[in-house]
């Protein structure tokens, strides 16, 4: 009879409706600082990102602004707690002279944006109008240097007009001739962009050496240390990241930056609202690609630099896919569904957990472009699913990363499978401990428990971002269609926590 009750017991957990997701978290096990770049930004002068989105002109009467720059946007950016904007690209980076973009307005040149529909750029939103308007939103700067088409003199100069004491040299007489009179300091920067594609076509040995040579230039200004970023790997190219670390002395480099877009094919993205489980399926498959992306190029990292000075900065990430019907498409954009909360919370549950070695991330893009987390149309403002993920997780921001290891139940497609069930942790500076769950099943609830140890906790509380279609979006028309809720469905007994997460959506729960 025993042995009976045994066979049906365990016939019943191997059915799906009996299996159980546990998540065993360490709660007196942390050391490493969940870095607040990791929930960083990324512009560039493509599609509507900048003008449109970000900058509307000092003259607009519509849209109220502060020297050009709208304060919805503003605003709305202030609740996700940016901390850095990467900018002017990008492909485009490498196309910019940053010259071009400073001085009185009507005396700017144009230019053609050769890599995003051939616009024309008017160079009114430059260094000044950037520099300002991170000050406006309390975000630092990360400059993308033109290596591409520029010459270590030009990005020197940069350096100079943004970081150097007044009166040091002809640039900073410029920058005081155009009305800022004190350095903005500016501590990140990139030394070119995708230097083996869009940024000129590099084979890692040559760009290791032309990266040497510029940020030998790039000389302190007396604020504090600037910090030296490498243009990095795409994917999997580890040969990339292993040449940088070892070709490039330690001491003028202080990141190594990768890029990875979830997309489900590069010549067949698919769109961005009208997806099947399939796309929806293959789209997760690239997202969680990040975790073993990271893991590889960190163990390359580790091998040159075991002390993890050298930082890793995913400085492009994201879905992709086609631009929406009607639309330019060079200006990349696109609608943004429960899919990309999907992609937004996985994503930063990678970055957590890796933040030993992540210490910076830049989604792409914040305004208008792929994807977002800010729509605008003329005068109107729409925040998407994936800004709602970013602002229920800026709670991770500087706090201390908790261990915890995750058996999570399998979400199935044909012969594929992958975990439903993805989860990171922190205790912030008061004490609280937050967790971030998100199960990407496309229609099964998952039923969860977490066993907390090392340390006690007598409350609990949370917020959820779901809907009842993962093809769900918020529009002009029905902004708020899609936006965080209480979630009252976790229960707390001793340190053990229940709870059931419905599919495809995000919990992130604080515990006191
Ligand atoms: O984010 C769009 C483009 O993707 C960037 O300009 C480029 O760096 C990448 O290929």
């Amino acid at each position: 009879m025993k042995k009976q009750i045994l066979i049906a017991l365990a016939f019943c957990c191997s059915i799906s409706l009996c299996a159980q997701n546990n998540i065993q978290l360490f709660a007196d096990k942390g050391k490493d600082i969940i870095n607040r770049n990791i929930y960083g930004h990324f512009a560039e002068h493509l599609g509507h990102c900048i003008y449109g989105g970000f900058y509307v002109g000092e003259n607009n009467q519509l849209i109220p602004n502060k020297d050009g720059v709208r304060l919805d946007v503003i605003n709305a950016l202030k609740k996700l707690k940016v901390p850095v904007l990467r900018w002017p690209g990008g492909c485009f980076a490498d196309t910019y002279h940053w010259k071009d973009g400073i001085g009185p307005k009507d005396q700017r040149p144009s230019m053609l944006n050769v890599w995003w529909g051939n616009v024309k750029e008017d160079n009114s939103f430059g260094t000044n109008e950037f520099l300002n308007m991170c000050e406006l939103l309390g975000a630092e700067p990360y400059l993308s240097g033109n290596v591409g088409s520029g010459t270590p003199q030009e990005l020197s100069d940069w350096v100079k007009y943004t970081d150097h004491p007044n009166g040091s040299s002809p640039m900073t007489d410029l920058r005081q001739k155009n009305g800022r009179a004190n350095p903005w300091h500016v501590k990140y920067w990139g030394i070119g962009n995708e230097a083996w594609g869009c940024g000129g076509n590099m084979q890692p040995e040559y760009y290791a050496n032309v990266y040497r040579q510029y940020a030998t230039f790039m000389t302190n200004g007396g604020g504090e240390k600037i910090f030296k970023i490498a243009s990095g790997a795409s994917d999997a190219d580890y040969h990339w990241t292993e040449v940088l670390m070892r070709d490039i002395p330690h001491n003028m480099l202080d990141a190594v930056a990768l890029h990875h877009y979830s997309v489900i094919n590069w010549g067949k993205k698919g769109p961005a609202t009208n997806f099947t489980e399939e796309d929806y399926f293959t789209t997760m498959q690239r997202a969680l690609q990040m975790e073993e992306l990271v893991e590889k190029h960190s163990a390359i990292m580790d091998k040159y630099d075991p002390k993890k000075k050298v930082a890793l900065v995913v400085d492009e990430w994201g879905g992709w896919y086609d631009v929406e019907p009607g639309t330019n498409g060079a200006f990349l954009y696109q609608q943004n569904t429960m899919r990309d909360a999907m992609i937004a919370g996985t994503t930063l549950n990678i970055f957590n957990n890796h933040c030993d070695r992540v210490r910076m991330a830049n989604l792409a893009q914040i305004i208008n472009v792929l994807q977002a987390v800010i729509l605008t149309h003329d005068e109107k403002m729409i925040l998407t699913p994936t800004y709602h993920v970013m602002e229920m997780y800026n709670v991770h921001q500087d706090a201390t990363m908790i261990p915890l290891s995750v058996s999570s139940n399998d979400y199935k497609m044909g012969k594929e499978k992958l975990k439903a069930i993805s989860a990171s942790a922190s205790i912030d500076k008061n004490g609280l401990t937050h967790i971030s769950l998100v199960n990407i099943d496309y229609s099964k609830p998952q039923k969860l428990t977490i066993d907390i140890s090392g340390k006690k906790y007598s409350s609990v509380s949370g917020r959820i971002l779901t809907s009842d279609k993962i093809q769900n979006y918020n529009s002009f028309e029905h902004p708020d269609n899609i936006k965080p809720a209480a979630f009252t469905g976790a229960m707390l007994q001793g340190n053990d926590l229940t709870l059931t997460i419905p599919p495809f959506s995000v919990v992130v729960l604080e515990l006191k």
